[in-house]
């Protein structure tokens, strides 16, 4: 009998992120510990009047319209007319959906042309571009450069290259915690102006940069980048389901088709979740006031992680926004080697083993050569709820104690010294 799946999908697996985790948490509940830097969601609880404005909403049983409610695609645009300084959204062009990577997944469905992914990058586009049936050319990054693309990588890429093309630009950056600014984006845009690139620029992170100073390629390239983000990660409700995309009328095209999609697989995202959402985006104190301290909060964890991490002489460039790092750990090839270790994957079960320590490898998953002894650390194992309410309680104008780490995020202090600790062996013992 012939294979029932199609096969150029020989390879296809589930998300690996998801799966991992799942193995983790199985592990855990068993009894083991294990410090997990493996999984990233927000740690805080969700924004307080979004669940106050859900509890309102929570009868609304109603189908929708396809691209969204009118109320909730005009608070996004003032919020991006706030935030990112973006003052000519237009609602009609907003389209939200059950999440950010479903509108991604229907564009790449639709789309009609070349898709350039970065290496690393973010472990769901490359799926996505095999399930939509896109082969797409990969772009490598380097640590030495922040992991960060530049325009004649991208005039390399390019060069000769037939047909439209879409680039996915991940701003702040999964896994690297990368963020550009406003002059590399500034020429990236000459770049992809010159040669017509579509940009798919995510920046879902965008709230959680660090230094409260996000720049939107949309100011820059305002005709050619779709803004896909959504309230997963500032708003901590990654399970609410709600993303949104925000097309320029120059790729009106795009938007129709990807706005069919939707009406022929989710219909329209859930509804209780669109009225709570626009009920709280009114709400510009709370968000304020919510995105600084949680912002503060992980840019803190970042410093403490980052720190710990080179001073065992670590190779990372420390992330300006979110919740991730994407350290080497070079500094020990060697010594794994002697120990028959040779791979990221391997290394990474070493490390479960004798530090109880959790990171997701490199590789492959990554976009990475599976040698490269590159892996995710998500630094978000802490519940912040106490965290957040510490730092809300000491104000603003007062900087987190040194001792914040450990009061309040034990488990990322301790792994991060437990996986220090577990370099530092491998340093002397091997
Ligand atoms: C870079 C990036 N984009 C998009 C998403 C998807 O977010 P959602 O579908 O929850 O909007 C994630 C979630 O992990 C992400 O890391």
């Amino acid at each position: 009998m012939s294979s029932l799946l199609r096969p150029d999908l020989s390879d296809y697996s589930g998300a690996s992120n998801l799966a991992f985790n799942e193995e983790i948490k199985h592990m855990m509940d068993e009894g083991t510990t294990i410090y997990h830097f493996g999984f990233g969601q927000s740690p805080f609880p969700v924004i307080e009047v979004a669940v106050e404005a859900l509890k309102k909403n929570a009868g609304q049983n109603a189908y929708l319209p396809v691209s969204g409610i009118p109320a909730l695609r005009n608070e996004i645009c003032s919020f991006h007319a706030r935030y990112d300084g973006l003052l000519n959204l237009d609602p009609d062009n907003v389209l939200v959906g059950p999440g950010s990577k479903e509108l991604i997944f229907l564009l790449l469905n639709v789309f009609n042309g070349n898709v350039l992914l970065l290496s690393p990058s973010w472990t769901t586009y490359k799926p996505q571009c095999l399930l939509s049936r896109h082969n797409p050319v990969i772009i490598e990054v380097h640590l030495d450069n922040q992991w960060k693309v530049t325009p004649d990588k991208i005039e390399q890429a390019v060069t000769g290259m037939e047909g439209n093309k879409l680039m996915i630009l991940t701003n702040p950056d999964n896994p690297t915690g990368a963020v550009y600014s406003e002059s590399e984006l500034r020429a990236l845009s000459d770049t992809f102006r010159k040669h017509k690139i579509i940009v798919l620029s995510d920046e879902i992170y965008a709230r959680l940069n660090y230094k409260q100073n996000h720049a939107s390629l949309v100011k820059y390239y305002p005709e050619g980048t779709i803004l896909c983000t959504g309230m997963s990660k500032w708003a901590s409700a990654g399970g609410w389901r709600l993303g949104y995309h925000i097309y320029p009328k120059e790729l009106s095209t795009l938007k129709v088709a990807v706005k069919s999609a939707g009406s022929h697989t989710f219909s329209c995202a859930p509804t209780p979740m669109q009225f709570a959402f626009a009920q709280m985006l009114k709400d510009t104190d709370a968000c304020e006031n919510y995105i600084k301290h949680t912002s503060r909060i992980m840019a803190a964890v970042s410093e403490f992680c980052c720190r710990e991490l080179q001073s065992v002489g670590m190779k990372l460039a420390p992330p300006s926004a979110g919740y991730y790092v994407f350290p080497d750990f070079v500094v020990i090839a060697d010594k794994l080697a002697k120990r028959g270790v040779t791979t990221c994957q391997q290394m990474c079960a070493l490390m479960l083993k004798e530090a109880s320590v959790a990171l997701m490898a490199g590789g492959p998953y990554y976009l990475r050569p599976p040698e490269e002894l590159t892996t995710r650390l998500c630094f978000v194992n802490f519940d912040g709820t106490d965290a957040l309410d510490f730092s809300r309680k000491l104000g603003l104008s007062e900087p987190l104690p040194e001792s914040f780490v450990k009061d309040f995020c034990l488990p990322v202090h301790d792994g991060i010294l437990n996986l220090k600790s577990w370099v530092q062996k491998q340093l002397k013992d091997y």
